[in-house]
């Protein structure tokens, strides 16, 4: 069978991460989607900096429109970020009737609504697992491997920054200042990191989960968003004294009418798993009707965890293409024609 081929937008941190991943293993991914998974072309700002990384092989252009419209590119993957930009390619994408993989929370969880409806329409694929807790399948496990339960609430620690910040704080004593200087310097931060610290990233990804459990549409105007910049060491050290941990969680649960949506610190007590996440790991408690708790834990940011959920969105959608056209179930975050829920 003919490879299944790729267009790149952006190589950066994941990017770079993901070009890695696909040539280091390039064996058993090709394994396992059934075909090679082949990156074609690249989009990039800088393309000299690229070409030290993809080499000759790879069309390397600054002209993503070249990309997006190539008819032999199967699957685009942005991976530029912001939310003006990577819209336009993707819905353009989409048009072009390209599958997408995105790592993009910030876009999805505010223009998801219009993204899904314009790829079901379309039907193609897109995928996002990179865009959640980084290395963590969440999307699979809530797609997948619940998809037997009626998902009755999930929480967790889905911002790395903010919990390596509070770890910090508590098991070394730094200021809220340095723990954040620290986050930043080892690349976990987002570019803006308000989006961290106020719990705004935290927010863009629960409202995917929720999406994704409730089979709801996207609502992140509707969360409700507290951060961790007012906390203070002294807060941290009564919270233990007390047989707590402070973690940012993010909260989501189906209520009689309608689902919550919540990002807040938290008091977990010590004895919680939650509350033993350190660092910037994440970790997510989902519980499902028939399965009861589950639990799943691992690094929700950096280079090549999160380079191994966009790999592992690629092998599901070479997958998906090699079905028969006729049965092929495009996954979407929700279906456009069950919008009933909201969050309340
Ligand atoms: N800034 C994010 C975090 C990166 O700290 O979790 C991964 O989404």
């Amino acid at each position: 069978m003919s490879s299944i081929k790729v267009g790149l937008l952006g190589l950066g941190v994941v990017g770079g991460g993901t070009w890695k991943v696909l040539t280091q293993n390039a064996e058993e991914i090709a394994r396992r989607a059934g075909r090679s998974i082949e990156v074609t072309a690249v989009a990039v700002r800088d393309v000299a900096k690229a070409k030290r990384l993809v080499g000759d092989s790879v069309r390397v252009t600054d002209d993503a429109m070249q990309v997006l419209r190539d008819p032999d590119i199967d699957i685009i993957v942005e991976l530029i970020g912001g939310d003006t930009l990577a819209r336009t390619w993707i819905m353009e994408a989409i048009a072009q009737g390209k599958h997408v993989v995105t790592a993009n929370k910030a876009l999805l969880a505010k223009h998801g609504n219009e993204i899904f409806a314009a790829a079901h329409a379309k039907g193609v694929m897109v995928t996002f697992e990179a865009a959640v807790a980084g290395g963590i399948p969440i999307v699979k496990a809530i797609r997948e491997g619940l998809t037997a339960n009626r998902i009755q609430w999930l929480a967790g620690i889905i911002n790395g920054t903010t919990n390596f910040i509070l770890s910090e704080m508590r098991m070394r004593g730094l200021s809220f200042e340095q723990a954040l200087a620290d986050a930043q310097r080892l690349g976990y931060a987002e570019t803006d990191p308000t989006f961290d610290i106020e719990g705004v990233d935290a927010a863009h990804k629960l409202t995917l989960l929720a999406s994704l459990a409730f089979g709801i549409p996207v609502q992140f105007d509707k969360a409700h968003i507290e951060g961790i910049s007012t906390l203070a060491q002294d807060d941290i050290t009564h919270a233990e004294r007390l047989g707590y941990r402070i973690k940012l969680l993010g909260i989501t649960r189906r209520r009689e009418d309608g689902i919550e949506l919540r990002v807040h610190p938290t008091l977990v007590p010590v004895d919680c798993l939650l509350a033993n996440v350190e660092g910037a790991m994440n970790a997510v408690l989902v519980s499902g009707d028939m399965v009861g708790p589950t639990l799943y834990y691992g690094q929700g940011a950096g280079e090549l965890p999160t380079a191994s959920a966009v790999v592992a969105d690629l092998v599901d959608v070479a997958r998906l293409e090699a079905a028969d056209p006729e049965h092929r179930v495009p996954h979407l975050a929700f279906q456009p024609d069950a919008m009933q829920d909201t969050v309340v």
